[in-house]
């Protein structure tokens, strides 16, 4: 529930400052969401493209290393040694890989950045996103599919970008540096180990797909497990009150069996990766090994190993070996590396599905007025599904006159001013304001023509005084000092430390759902508006400072337009109009007098509430 207040209280700032919202078309295939991921990072190109710069300038420099120890061990042959020569080598080697390693450290460090940067803009995108688009959109999800989205997607999406640039450059370039360099040195080697590397990079994929399945299988139960705790933890109060524990113990020992086992077989397939592909490496390591010995043995007899122009040194098959390990990397690395993009491409189809969605239009080119004159509802239709809901809602409400809406929970006031607030748009009938349809104000200043307590309190992370202040930032410690007054908030304010300095957490934790309502209260007082929504308003403070507040509110609305929600009739009694609801319709309307003399609904609601 607070979710939608949340949207729907900030909408009055966002909607005003962001551009109209183009609705990009859907992209639903995993290469053309990572080319649109792409498309993000590129917005950052010196980022990028120095990042992929060093990253293969490393990689390359790195791949010239066993080249260096290949002629160093060939100058210590006996026979042919050469301390010296050996020297410079390594001096060679030892620059070669302290300059690889500063090039793909920083170049490293440039593409987590670019991971980052790009993330934190998608992050602000979807973010403006969620308001403004149209309630209806946002409220088809659920809070924690929506915060999903944002923090956990979002990771998915950088680490995917991250990883992939990363390990395709770095993979392309040992890939193709290495195959310059085996043939460069021996063509015949060079060919027998391109001729082995398939078969180890086919069985590590082979290993690696099963090891996903189980992989999967296991963060499934985890999310169930985590679900389950939520719902449990969330609920303590209720389940120890029904003496529910032992059931849940019993369902929560199944999951965690069922994590357990799916845990054992997920680790032991992780644990038979790496054996098992060191055991085919070293198996190609081993055949280069002999294959490489052997033409070493041909070339030094000036056998046939000359004649095809294979000749092969001891250090240039230390090179060999090396490159014959580097080879194959690439290829191990792919499947990881496709599993980290698929995760990140439907990572990505999450939070671009929501980015993509149509903004709530701004509505009409007019300006709302306040007050206005008359708000009037004629035959008015309105249905949140496909199901029909609301039906011949007809009532007018006049300049300065205040209008209550009554009726059972469910019974469609809080909808009624949904419709009036163009949170959500009329499918039936009329709804004008004097005499010119809603559709024609832009939402923005029918919004601003309203003060508004909603049912659910939304309170933001800063102090009292921020959260007082929030519809008039500029409002002096005097003006706010009186509009907590006349919400009765003073006195709780002065029981705390730090008075109206005292800072709250974003949900208000530590407030009593009545103290939150006493805050929204002062924000209106301080505010003042032409026309007041009330929605239950002091639904959840007590009585006796209920009654208190009433008779504020009473003076702020005097003479002024209001629609009031209010479940205890004692508060409305004086109202201009009651309109008694019920199943989407109204039932009954009249003053309370009038009501009364009827003897209807209302009259029984009277009575249920003595
Ligand atoms: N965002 C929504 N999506 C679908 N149905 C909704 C939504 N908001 C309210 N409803 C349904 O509309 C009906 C009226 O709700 P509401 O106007 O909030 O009642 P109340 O009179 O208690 O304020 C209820 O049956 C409720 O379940
Ligand atoms: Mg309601």
């Amino acid at each position: 529930m607070n979710k939608r207040l949340n949207i729907n209280v900030s909408d009055r700032n966002a909607a005003e400052a962001r551009g109209s919202g183009e609705n990009k078309k859907k992209n639903r295939g995993t290469s053309s969401v990572l080319r649109r991921i792409l498309s993000y990072a590129l917005r950052h190109k010196a980022m990028l493209f120095s990042g992929l710069f060093l990253v293969i300038c490393g990689t390359a420099l790195s791949l010239i290393a066993p080249i260096l120890t290949g002629r160093a061990i060939d100058y210590a042959v006996p026979g042919n040694t050469d301390v010296t020569m050996i020297g410079r080598y390594c001096v060679g080697i030892a620059a070669f890989i302290a300059a690889s390693g500063a090039a793909v450290w920083s170049g490293n460090l440039l593409l987590n950045k670019l991971a980052f940067s790009t993330i934190r803009d998608i992050r602000k995108e979807l973010f403006g996103k969620l308001l403004t688009l149209p309630l209806a959109r946002i409220e088809k999800h659920s809070r924690g599919d929506l915060m999903t989205r944002m923090s956990a997607f979002g990771e998915n999406l950088s680490d995917g970008l991250y990883q992939g640039i990363m390990q395709l450059s770095a993979g392309a370039v040992t890939l193709i540096a290495t195959l310059v360099c085996m043939f460069t040195l021996n063509w015949a080697v060079a060919t027998v180990v391109v001729c082995l590397t398939p078969v180890s990079a086919l069985i590590s994929a082979k290993i690696a797909k099963r090891n996903r399945t189980t992989f999967k299988v296991q963060s499934e139960n985890m999310a169930r497990m985590s679900g389950m705790s939520e719902e449990y933890l969330s609920g303590t109060r209720v389940l120890r009150a029904y003496g529910k524990v032992s059931d849940s113990e019993k369902s929560f020992a199944e999951i965690n069996k069922e994590l357990f086992k799916s845990g054992l077989s997920s680790q032991f397939a992780g644990a038979c990766v790496n054996p098992v592909s060191r055991i085919v490496n070293n198996v190609v390591y081993a055949v280069v090994a002999i294959v490489g010995g052997i033409f070493i043995v041909a070339s030094a007899n000036g056998g046939w190993a000359v004649s095809i122009g294979a000749v092969l040194t001891i250090g240039e098959l230390s090179a060999f070996l090396s490159y014959a390990n580097q080879f194959a990397k690439p290829f191990n690395d792919m499947t990881s590396v496709t599993a980290e993009l698929q995760t990140a491409a439907s990572a990505g189809r999450k939070i671009f599905e929501l980015i993509d969605g149509k903004d709530e239009d701004k509505g009409g080119a007019l300006t709302v007025k306040s007050p206005v004159g008359d708000i009037e509802f004629d035959r008015v239709a309105f249905s949140y599904t496909d199901k029909p809901f609301m039906e011949d809602i007809t009532f007018a409400a006049r300049q300065g006159q205040k209008i209550a809406l009554v009726g059972t929970t469910g019974s469609g006031k809080t909808t009624v001013i949904n419709l009036i607030m163009r949170f959500y748009d009329i499918t039936g009938g009329k709804l004008t304001f004097d005499d010119t349809d809603v559709d024609e104000f832009s939402r923005v200043s029918v919004r601003r023509a309203f003060g508004m307590v909603l049912q659910d309190t939304w309170l933001f992370g800063g102090t009292i005084r921020e959260n007082i202040a929030y519809g008039k930032p500029d409002a002096t410690d005097e003006e706010i000092a009186r509009a907590a007054a006349a919400a009765h908030l003073d006195k709780f304010v002065s029981t705390l430390e730090k008075g109206y300095d005292t800072i709250i957490s974003g949900d208000g934790e530590e407030l009593s759902e009545g103290q939150k309502q006493l805050i929204a209260i002062a924000r209106v007082f301080l505010t003042s508006p032409e026309m007041l929504i009330l929605d239950e308003a002091t639904a959840s403070v007590d009585g006796l400072t209920e009654r208190a507040v009433q008779s504020a509110f009473a003076e702020l609305l005097g003479g002024k337009t209001s629609f009031i929600v209010a479940h205890r009739l004692s508060t409305i009694r004086d109202s201009d109009l009651i309109v008694v609801m019920d199943k989407g319709h109204i039932i009954e309307k009249g003053t309370h007098d009038e009501l009364v003399a009827l003897g209807g609904y209302y009259c029984e609601m009277l009575k249920a509430a003595e």
